[in-house]
């Protein structure tokens, strides 16, 4: 059984060196560190006993919430840990009454735009050559307030 906690710098520890290589390779542990310590971030580990199988991250802004990142461990994809993750991303957002939650994901990321497609985001946007100064990134938000 998964479960989802908050993230603790002894989380951190147990995942610096293996972040790179067994998780996401774009995402390095100096970053991570400082969004830990960064009082505007939030984030979330996904457990599988003691193991670490997947983190997540939002940071809570003036008049959003954005999701820093999302990621599930290489050798435990496809299994749901992803979807879990996020939606208690959602759910931690809906809770700051903000009045939505949003993202920047590279246009290239079909898991990642699947998702969060099958969680209710829509694209609003694109933001040109912003990876690396080649690929677009798609804006995703999803709104909580629906006037009828
Ligand atoms: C994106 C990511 C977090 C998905 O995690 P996951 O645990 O494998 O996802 P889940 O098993 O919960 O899948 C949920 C949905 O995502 C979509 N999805 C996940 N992997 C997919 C794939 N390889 N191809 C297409 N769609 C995929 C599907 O819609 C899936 O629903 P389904 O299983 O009913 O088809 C994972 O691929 C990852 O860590 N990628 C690297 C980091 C990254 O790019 N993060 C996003 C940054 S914006």
């Amino acid at each position: 059984m998964i479960k989802i906690e908050e993230m603790t710098l002894q989380d951190f520890e147990k995942i610096k060196d293996i972040l790179q290589h067994e998780f996401d390779e774009f995402w390095k542990p100096s970053i991570l560190k400082s969004e830990l310590e960064n009082e505007l971030s939030k984030y979330i580990v996904a457990k599988r006993n003691e193991e670490i199988v997947g983190f997540a991250g939002i940071i809570i802004l003036p008049d959003d919430v954005e999701i820093t990142n999302i990621v599930t461990k290489k050798s435990e994809r496809k299994k749901g840990i992803g979807k879990l993750l996020l939606d208690k991303l959602i759910e931690m957002a809906k809770q700051t009454e903000k009045e939505c939650i949003s993202l920047e994901v590279n246009e290239k990321n079909i898991p990642a735009i699947n998702l969060y497609k099958t969680s209710g985001f829509e694209e609003v946007g694109i933001r040109k050559k912003y990876y690396n100064g080649i690929d677009n990134a798609i804006i995703m938000t999803k709104n909580f307030n629906i006037h009828f």
